[in-house]
C-alpha cells in the first residue's frame, strides 16, 4: 500500500458534524531487533521486530464535537490538564489533516492514563500514540465506513501511529510484529508494520517479559535526539545492515523455537543499541551500574542453571528479563534473591506477550 492509500481528501463531514466517544486500551512492545535510527518523515533506517506486551498499556478516551474555532485539543494525563501532551497532540492532528480532513471540524477532550507508574521510566509513546491512533481510524470507521475491512484498519492504525512515534507501529497487534521493508516477509513496509504471529512458534507467545526498574529519572536523551545522532555515527552503516539481517535471522528463529539462538540475537541487539549511544558524537550513556551488575547476574545464572533467560534494554537503563513460561518461578526466585539490590522503589513490573489493543468504547 502506497501513502495514497492512508490520504482520503474524502473524509470530512458534509451535513451534520458528529459529537462522539472512543475508547482504546493500547499496549507498549519491546523490540527485539531495535529501530534506530530514522529518515523523514518517520521512516525506518531498518527494519524491527518486536513482542506486543499484555500488562503495560495506556487507556485513552477520546470524545469529540464539532469544532467551535478549529481544531482543539484539551488533554488530561491521569486525570490532570496536561498542558505539554495537550500541545504535542494538537501539533500531531494539524499534521495529519491529510489523512483525516475531519480533524479540521472536531474540537477534542482526552484522557488518557498508563497502567504503569508514570516515573517508573517506561517509555509511553508506543502504547500512547498507538492508541490514539486506533481511536482517531475508529473516528473516521464509525462516521465513514472506510476501514470496514480489518487488515486496512489496522494497517492504518499502525501508519497513523507511525507518525506520532516509531516504535508505536509495532503496538497496534499482538504477538510478534516487524516494522520495516525487508525481503524475507511478503507485504511488510516502511510505513506501517504487520503481524507475524501465525508464524512463531507457541513456546515464544507465551513469553514473559519482567521489567525491572533500575532507575526512575526521567530519559535524559530524547528519543528523538537519539535517533538524530545515528546520522552521523559512524557505525551507522554496519549497524543498519546488521539489524536487517537480524531481523530475517530473528522470525526464523521465532519459528523454529530455538532459545539460544534467540538469546544471541536479542542480547547481541540490546547492546549494540547502547553501543550506538556510546559511539555517537555526542556520546551518552544510558546504562546504570546496576544494569550492568543485572547483566552479569542473568551470565551467570544462565551458566548455572541452563534456563533460557535472556535480556534487553530499551533507551534507558531499566532491564527487561525475557524468559519461557515454564521457568517463571526459577526467574522469580532468581529476581528475588539476587537482583533486590539493584531495583529501584518501583521494583519490577510483571509483563508477558499479549494480544494486543482492545476497544472499550
Ligand atoms: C530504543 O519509537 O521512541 O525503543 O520514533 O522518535 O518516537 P520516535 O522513537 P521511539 O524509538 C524507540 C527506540 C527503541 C527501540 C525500538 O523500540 O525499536
Amino acid at each position: 500500500m502506497q501513502h495514497s492509500f492512508f490520504e482520503n481528501p474524502e473524509l470530512y463531514f458534509k451535513n451534520d458534524i458528529p459529537t462522539g466517544k472512543i475508547v482504546w486500551k493500547s499496549p507498549s512492545n519491546i523490540a527485539l531487533v531495535k529501530y534506530w535510527g530514522k529518515r523523514p518523515v518517520q521512516l525506518p533506517m531498518n527494519p524491527s521486530v518486536s513482542f506486543t506486551l499484555n500488562n503495560s498499556v495506556t487507556e485513552t478516551a477520546v470524545e469529540y464535537s464539532p469544532a467551535k474555532k478549529g481544531l482543539n485539543v484539551t488533554f488530561y494525563f491521569e486525570g490532570k490538564r496536561n498542558v505539554s501532551f495537550e500541545e504535542k497532540t494538537k501539533k500531531f492532528f494539524e499534521n495529519i489533516t491529510n489523512i483525516f480532513p475531519f480533524l479540521n471540524q472536531l474540537e477534542f477532550t482526552i484522557h488518557s492514563k498508563n497502567s504503569f507508574p508514570h516515573s517508573a521510566g517506561i517509555a509511553s509513546s508506543a502504547s500512547g500514540m498507538s492508541a490514539l491512533a486506533l481511536a482517531l481510524c475508529s473516528i473516521e470507521n464509525d462516521h465513514f465506513g472506510t476501514l470496514n475491512n480489518e487488515n486496512d484498519f489496522f494497517r492504518k492504525a499502525s501508519y497513523v501511529a507511525r507518525l506520532g512515534s516509531g516504535s508505536a507501529a509495532r503496538s497496534v497487534y499482538g504477538g510478534v510484529v516487524i516494522w520495516g521493508e525487508t525481503s524475507a516477509v511478503p507485504g511488510n513496509s516502511d510505513l506501517y508494520g504487520i503481524p507475524v504471529t501465525g508464524n512463531v512458534h507457541k513456546d515464544f507467545l507465551n513469553y514473559h517479559d519482567t521489567i525491572l526498574l533500575v532507575d526512575s529519572g526521567q530519559k535524559k536523551v530524547s528519543s528523538r535526539v537519539g535517533h538524530s545522532l545515528m546520522e552521523n555515527n559512524p557505525y551507522a552503516k554496519t549497524r543498519f545492515k546488521q539489524a536487517s539481517e537480524n531481523s530475517v535471522k530473528i522470525l526464523d528463529i521465532l519459528k523454529s523455537g530455538d532459545k539460544e539462538d534467540f538469546i544471541k540475537i536479542v542480547e547481541s541487539e540490546a547492546l549494540t543499541l547502547h553501543a550506538m549511544m556510546m559511539t555517537s558524537n555526542p556520546y551518552y550513556l544510558l546504562m546504570k551500574p546496576g544494569t550492568l551488575n543485572i547483566i552479569e547476574n542473568i551470565f551467570e545464572f544462565r551458566n548455572e542453571t541452563g534456563i533460557p533467560l535472556c535480556f534487553t534494554l530499551d533507551a534507558g537503563p531499566n532491564v527487561h528479563l525475557l524468559y519461557p513460561d515454564e521457568n517463571s518461578e526459577s526467574v522469580n526466585n532468581f529476581i528475588n534473591d539476587r537482583l533486590k539490590p539493584y531495583l529501584s522503589q518501583n521494583g519490577f513490573i510483571k509483563d508477558n506477550v499479549g494480544n494486543g489493543p482492545e476497544r472499550l468504547i
